[in-house]
């Protein structure tokens, strides 16, 4: 049985009272025993502050991103050995607006993955397609061309120690949330795929969605068979709206 994660990407908003003060909303509110696994992602700035504020607390600390190196002359990256160093255990990868926005590159992507699991960081592998991609039927292609860049630098064994999110591009901040039955049907491909490489994997490899999820489709979308929770963008910067979700896991 796998356990579901619901992570919230805060993506660059708030500032430092804002994070501390959603923080500790959420820390509040989710109480002991709460079924999923939780985790927040804020700005790389605000990361030691809330990490701090998570001492003794279960919910797990992650970046938004991570250096495809260890260090050196690379400007405006942050490498896994420092995040690691401010008690990050989670760290997102190839977020389609890092793929879209700032050009990042399959390849770079698979490099960024190696070193989050070279230094002990559990990536979060983004993949999906955009709207056009989805009309012109290369949603397969496109999300299969994303995963194999990982298997082919990384290899399948490193799907144990890291998480999938699908999320449909035409879906992010836009409201357009993927029906629970789009969803699950490029879940169930995904698990299918790794499947044909390594069954156990497969089986336990938790695949996240995400794209516009809130609390009046949360309950929906993780009850469906390869859905194990979700990547949260605008509804993780609301304490009460995080916290349903969450709680519907
Ligand atoms: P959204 O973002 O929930 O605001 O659509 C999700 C994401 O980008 O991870």
């Amino acid at each position: 049985m796998r356990r579901s994660l619901v992570v919230g990407n805060w993506k660059m908003n708030g500032n430092r009272g804002k994070s501390l003060g959603l923080l500790g909303d959420i820390l509040a509110g989710l109480g002991e025993g709460a079924k999923a696994d939780v985790g927040v992602c804020p700005p790389f700035v605000y990361l030691p502050e809330v990490g701090e504020a998570l001492t003794g607390s279960s919910v797990l600390l992650g970046s938004q991103n991570v250096a495809d190196q260890d260090e050196g002359a690379f400007t405006g990256e942050v490498s896994a050995l420092m995040l690691k160093e401010f008690g990050c255990q989670l760290a997102i990868v190839g977020h389609s607006e890092r793929r879209l926005i700032y050009g990042e590159s399959s390849a770079l992507v698979a490099a960024r993955y190696a070193k989050a699991l070279q230094h002990g960081l559990i990536p979060i592998l983004c993949i999906g397609e955009t709207l056009e991609e989805r009309e012109s039927e290369r949603t397969f292609d496109v999300v299969g061309e994303q995963l194999d860049a990982v298997l082919h630098t990384a290899g399948v064994a490193s799907l144990a120690k890291a998480v999938i999110a699908y999320e449909p591009v035409w879906a992010i901040g836009t409201g357009r949330t993927a029906s629970t039955e789009q969803a699950q049907e490029v879940h169930s491909w995904i698990r299918a795929r790794i499947a044909k490489l390594d069954a156990n994997i497969s089986e336990s490899l938790q695949i996240l969605y995400g794209g516009s999820v809130k609390p009046d489709n949360a309950a929906a979308l993780f009850s469906m068979p390869d859905i194990d929770g979700g990547l949260i963008g605008g509804a993780s910067l609301d304490a009460n709206s995080f916290l349903k979700i969450c709680h519907s896991a």
